[in-house]
């Protein structure tokens, strides 16, 4: 099936990122919040990364402007039902996409298909909620969205391969890379990075090094772009922790156990760089 007209439940951090990606790519985007004051946020988030790509030369006026044309925002779900894809990115909250799914399978035409960007969720119990599991499966991006190359395909026991083999070749027309992983907690990618972040974490418990001393030593010492604590304020400390839990729950392995100083913080309000505070402090 030709993907033409792409969904995008959320506009954060993720969803934003994602919509922008899809918009820029050539596909008739809608992106949906629960309010205006966060779908404005989030569209005008988008439209600054635009602005930023035509002040590096990167896009032009006119490319800039035919992006905005394709992107339409909205507060209705029901604005889905022509939608080929939908990629829901709501909050990591099991409770909340189960109460989306449903209401997604309702609104889409039976072909359409249904991803989520969980980053550690329980895919195959999201496709179960819908009359067509078939077509559920994720689509998880990395942060920044349109900057990160690689998006991890997740196959359920139920996904057909037509499916996995149509949100292939739309990763591809969107200039990522997909790569295949089983609907197991954390996939690839988080499954080998969260216990690194976490380690870093108890590493500055327990007084084995300073933030900075640990950054600059994994920048310089690995290569890395980012070291772990500016890369956890980056990708947010709640959503490290809702996948260090997920995880856990999984395999109960104490790798994933999230460390005592990363729930207080998430209790407190420091979620990193979105909220203005995390490991550091931000303007
Ligand atoms: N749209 C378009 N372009 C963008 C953009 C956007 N929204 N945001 C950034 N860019 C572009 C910039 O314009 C810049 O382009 P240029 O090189 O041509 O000038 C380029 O991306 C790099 O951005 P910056 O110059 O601002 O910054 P850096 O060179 O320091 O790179 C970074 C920033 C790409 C974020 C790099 O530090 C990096 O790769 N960090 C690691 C990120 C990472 O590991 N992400 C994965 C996290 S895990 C995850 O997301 C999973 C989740 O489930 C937890």
């Amino acid at each position: 099936m030709a993907i033409r007209r792409v969904g995008v439940v959320g506009a954060g951090l993720m969803g934003s990122g994602i919509a922008q990606t899809c918009a820029q790519s050539g596909y008739e985007t809608v992106v949906r919040e629960i309010n205006q004051e966060l779908l404005d946020k989030g569209l005008a988030r988008i439209c600054g990364a635009w602005d930023m790509m035509v002040s590096k030369g990167k896009l032009t006026q006119g490319q800039a402007g035919e992006n905005r044309a394709r992107l339409h925002g909205t507060l209705d779900l029901e604005d889905f039902a022509d939608c080929d894809l939908v990629i829901e990115a709501v909050i990591e909250n099991m409770e909340e996409k189960l109460r989306l799914f449903p209401v997604l399978d309702r609104i889409l035409k039976p072909e359409a298909i249904i991803a989520t960007n969980t980053s550690s969720l329980n895919v195959t119990q999201m496709g179960a909620v819908t009359k067509r599991p078939d077509k559920v499966l994720g689509m998880h991006f990395f942060n920044p969205a349109p900057v990160m190359k690689l998006v991890e395909i997740v196959q359920t026991i139920s996904t057909s391969p037509e499916t996995i083999d149509t949100v292939k070749e739309f990763a591809i027309s969107l200039g990522k890379t997909p790569v295949l992983a089983k609907d197991t907690a954390g996939f690839i990618v988080n499954f080998l990075l969260i216990p690194y972040l976490l380690a870093a974490i108890r590493m500055l418990e327990n007084g084995q090094a300073s933030r900075d001393d640990i950054d600059t030593a994994m920048k310089l010492g690995c290569g890395y772009p980012m070291g772990p604590f500016t890369l956890l304020d980056y990708v947010g400390l709640d959503t490290t922790l809702w996948a260090a839990e997920a995880i856990y729950n999984e395999f109960k392995d104490p790798l994933y156990a999230p460390p005592p100083l990363l729930r207080r913080m998430v209790q407190s309000g420091m979620y990193g760089r979105k909220s203005g505070k995390g490991f550091y402090t931000y303007e």
